[in-house]
Formats: C-alpha cells, sequence, structure tokens
C-alpha cells in the first residue's frame, strides 16, 4: 500500500486509482518536477534543515531518476497516483528512508502549482520564437513580392487595389500583438509558489528567494492559499493561444481560398499539399484546413478551463488537476500549427498574373473616381453617386474603365478632365501615403519594420 494511504483499511479501489491518476499525463513533467526537487534540496541543506551529505545523496538520486526516464528505463506504475509520487517512490528504491526527506517543507499542492508554472514559462518562450518564425516567412513572401498587386476585399467582394506585401504584413501585426499577449503572461507565469505547502504556508525556515533565483524565477508568490488554487496563468496561455489560433485560421481560410481553382492566386508547394485517394488532379490545403479545424479544440480547452475553475472555493481542489491536459493540448496544437504554417508560407508561390488579372476588372478603381471628383471641388456623396453611374454604364457596355473615353465621363460630371484616363491599379495605391496605407512607400518601411521588430525578438525581446 502507498504511504499515503496509511490511515486506510482498504487497499485503493482500482477504478478509483485509474480514475484519479495523472500519471498517464503528468509524466510529461518529470523534468520539471526534478529541477524543483533537487533545488528544493539544495535549499533545505542551505538552511541547515538535512545535511549537506543526505543532501548530494539525494540529488544523485533525483539525477539517476532523470536519466532513467530520458532513457526510457523507469517504470511508471499507475497505482501511484501522479509524477510527484512516482518520482518519490523510486528514490525510495534507490536510497531507502532517506527520500523520506525531500519532502520536508513542501506539499504536491504547491509542488504542481511550482511545475505547472515551469511548463508554462518554457511553453511562452517556445511559442515566441514560433511566433517570430512565422513572422519572418511572411515578411520574406511579402519582399519577395513587393510589387504585386492584388484586390482587397471587403465582404469578399473587390473592393480597392492593395500590394499583397500590405495584405500578408496585416497577418504579421496580428502575431506582433499574439507575441505581446504571450510576453505579457510571462510576467504573471514567472511566480515561484513553494513555501506555500498544503495551503497555509510551511513552518520551517525555508530560503524562498533563494528557491526562486535558483528556479530562475523573477518573484515569489505572496500569499500561499492563492498560489496553491491559481490556473489563471494556465488559463491566460489558453486563451494568448485561442486568440493566435484564431489568426492563424483568418490565415488558414484565405490559403484554402487563395489555392481554389477559381482563384489561384497562390500555388502551395508540393512538399505542403495532400493528394485525394481518387482524385488524382487534387492538391489540397490540409494543413491549412487542419489549422482552422483545431482551432476549435484550443478554444474547447479555455472553455473547459473556465469551468474547471469556477466554483472551486479555496484552496486546492482535485479539479485542477484537468489543467494539464488542457494546457499540454493547447500548446501541442499551436506550436505545431505556428511551425506547418511557418513551412508552407515560406514555400508557397504567388502566381502574379493571377492577380493582375483579377484586379484587371478596374471596377476596383471606383473610390479613386469618386475621391477625383473630390479633389476637383464635388462633395464626397455626390461623387459617389456619380461614379455609381459611371460604373453602371460601362457596366451596361460591357466595357472596363479605361476603355471608356472622356466624352463618357464628362457626360457624368465636367469636372472630369484627361488626367482620369491615366488612373490605374498602380495610381491608385500610391495615394494610400499615409501610415498605415498600402503605398508602396509605406510598405517598405512597414518591412523594415518588421525586420527590426524579428531581429529584436530572436534576440529575446519582442
Ligand atoms: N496530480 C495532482 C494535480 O495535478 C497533484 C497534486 C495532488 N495533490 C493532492 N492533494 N492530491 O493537481
Amino acid at each position: 500500500m502507498s504511504h499515503i494511504r496509511k490511515r486506510f483499511n482498504a487497499p485503493a479501489n482500482k477504478k478509483l486509482v485509474q480514475f484519479t491518476s495523472s500519471l498517464p499525463f503528468d509524466r510529461r513533467l518529470y523534468k520539471h518536477d526534478i529541477a524543483g526537487s533537487i533545488a528544493h534540496t539544495k535549499m533545505l541543506a542551505k538552511q541547515g534543515i538535512i545535511s549537506l551529505k543526505d543532501a548530494n545523496c539525494m540529488i544523485e538520486g533525483l539525477n539517476d531518476i532523470s536519466s532513467e526516464i530520458e532513457k526510457g528505463q523507469f517504470i511508471f506504475r499507475d497505482e501511484l497516483e501522479d509524477i510527484h509520487m512516482a518520482i518519490e517512490a523510486r528514490l525510495f528504491d534507490l536510497l531507502g528512508d532517506l527520500a523520506g526527506k525531500l519532502h520536508t517543507a513542501r506539499s504536491r499542492n504547491d509542488q504542481i502549482a511550482l511545475d505547472m508554472r515551469l511548463f508554462t514559462k518554457e511553453a511562452i518562450s517556445q511559442t515566441l520564437k514560433c511566433l517570430s518564425d512565422l513572422q519572418q516567412s511572411l515578411v520574406v513572401v511579402a519582399e519577395k513580392n513587393k510589387d504585386v498587386i492584388m484586390p482587397g476585399y471587403t465582404h469578399l467582394q473587390p473592393a480597392q487595389p492593395v500590394l499583397i506585401a500590405h495584405h500578408l504584413l496585416a497577418y504579421f501585426e496580428m502575431l506582433q500583438r499574439d507575441a505581446e499577449r504571450f510576453s505579457d503572461v510571462q510576467k504573471r507565469t514567472d511566480i515561484m509558489p513553494i513555501g506555500s505547502g498544503a495551503l497555509a504556508g510551511v513552518a520551517y525556515d525555508i530560503d524562498r528567494e533563494f528557491l526562486s533565483h535558483e528556479l530562475g524565477f523573477r518573484k515569489i508568490s505572496q500569499n500561499s492559499m492563492d498560489a496553491v488554487s491559481d490556473r489563471d496563468f494556465v488559463i491566460e496561455y489558453i486563451a494568448a493561444a485561442s486568440l493566435c489560433m484564431m489568426h492563424l485560421s483568418r490565415l488558414a481560410e484565405e490559403i484554402i481560398i487563395w489555392s481554389s481553382a477559381e482563384f489561384n492566386f497562390i500555388e502551395l508547394d508540393d512538399s505542403f499539399v495532400t493528394g485525394s485517394s481518387i482524385m488524382p488532379q487534387k492538391k489540397n490545403p490540409d494543413a491549412a484546413e487542419l489549422t482552422r479545424g483545431k482551432t476549435g479544440r484550443v478554444y474547447g480547452n479555455l472553455i473547459a478551463m473556465l469551468t474547471t475553475m469556477k466554483a472551486q472555493p479555496l484552496a486546492y481542489n482535485r479539479d485542477l488537476q484537468e489543467d494539464k491536459e488542457a494546457l499540454f493540448d493547447s500548446v501541442d496544437t499551436l506550436l505545431a500549427s505556428l511551425e506547418i504554417f511557418a513551412g508552407m508560407i515560406t514555400t508557397l508561390k504567388i502566381i502574379k498574373e493571377n492577380l493582375d488579372r483579377s484586379t484587371g476588372g478596374d471596377y476596383i478603381l471606383a473610390t479613386d473616381l469618386a475621391d477625383y471628383l473630390v479633389s476637383k471641388g464635388e462633395n464626397f456623396r455626390n461623387a459617389h453617386g456619380i461614379t455609381a453611374k459611371l460604373i453602371n454604364y460601362a457596366a451596361k457596355k460591357g466595357k472596363a474603365l479605361n476603355q471608356l473615353n472622356l466624352g463618357e465621363y464628362k457626360r457624368l460630371s465636367p469636372l472630369f478632365n484627361k488626367e482620369i484616363l491615366a488612373i490605374s491599379k498602380s495610381s491608385s495605391i500610391a495615394t494610400k501615403n499615409i501610415v498605415g496605407g498600402t503605398a508602396p512607400q509605406q510598405v517598405d518601411k512597414a518591412i523594415k519594420k518588421a525586420k527590426e521588430i524579428i531581429l529584436k525578438s530572436k534576440k529575446g525581446g519582442f
């Protein structure tokens, strides 16, 4: 019988053991758990709570367990409930009673809070790195296709011409906000909870600051009851991941639409498409579709965790064990999606002719005609009406705007003169020369700025 069941007169029911065990998934925290235990042991020795000799033996034992796990030699026994008990039990095998000293001035409640914080901190760093890699892919494609004009859409109807670089950099901005959000979550995750004990704090003279420093934390928690029962940081990670997945899902949607035969704006590289089992002509954008699909499970994890937390009285409750799968799944899903997107974007080909052709229906310049009339003194509402009539007229005649002659323009407004015949997608774009606009000078500046941001993030800032 496990040593935490000594008060009971019966062994645990098998179904209960299975139901309560977190070992199938929390074994993933072994490194964090062992790092926490080693720091704890050092601190106990430093404070004279255990001897240095004992501490050294315990640390050696913990390191041995770590390499056993890494080599796949460790036996995970479900009846041991969780990763903390599994490691401690193995330490008993190796050291006998000495292992019993490890849990001095500590509870599994602050121990799991520590492990989860260490895990989340690491996940945030990985997420930031993947975000920056994807941002870089977007900038590479934007720069390579700097002069390519495409139709900008509203309501998925061609609206105004834009540079494709401008369109791609919109996603750069979204991902930058994501990165800022994750960095912000990091501040509140970076807090060391050991010393909270089960809930009340501990009765030993431990050095929490030393532990915090040893484990690389920024701060120590200030209320033991909060520290063992708070999982805000998990929820915040999943919330930031949900937003980021939502951004990826929007980009996925565009990739799917753009690579359809109807649009044919882009071609995904053969290494990033899948085939159909019966239709040999198919090149399917499965990575984009799956990312769009997986967005739902991350949202699901967010709702699951919010719901798990919402009615728990202070302090620790076993409900908290539900935090792990929700967090692990969100981290895995987000990192995999970011990685696949970086590869897919870097390798895709923009089909310039098709983007040109599609903007060729030059009614997309209607707003520019209205703006032109305004520049000649017309008020915008009238200018809008005149241009609408002009487009109707051209459509009835089956003509593009650039096939109309000046007489046809002048019939609708005497303010039109021959400059209007020179209006084009490029001239339209050039007029949007305002910070945040699609004019080439502005997009050049945006690319430069984006590169600086990427460089900074590679150096560890954001
Ligand atoms: N497996 C538990 C969890 O994930 C660890 C803490 C157990 N604490 C306890 N009092 N049963 O939350």
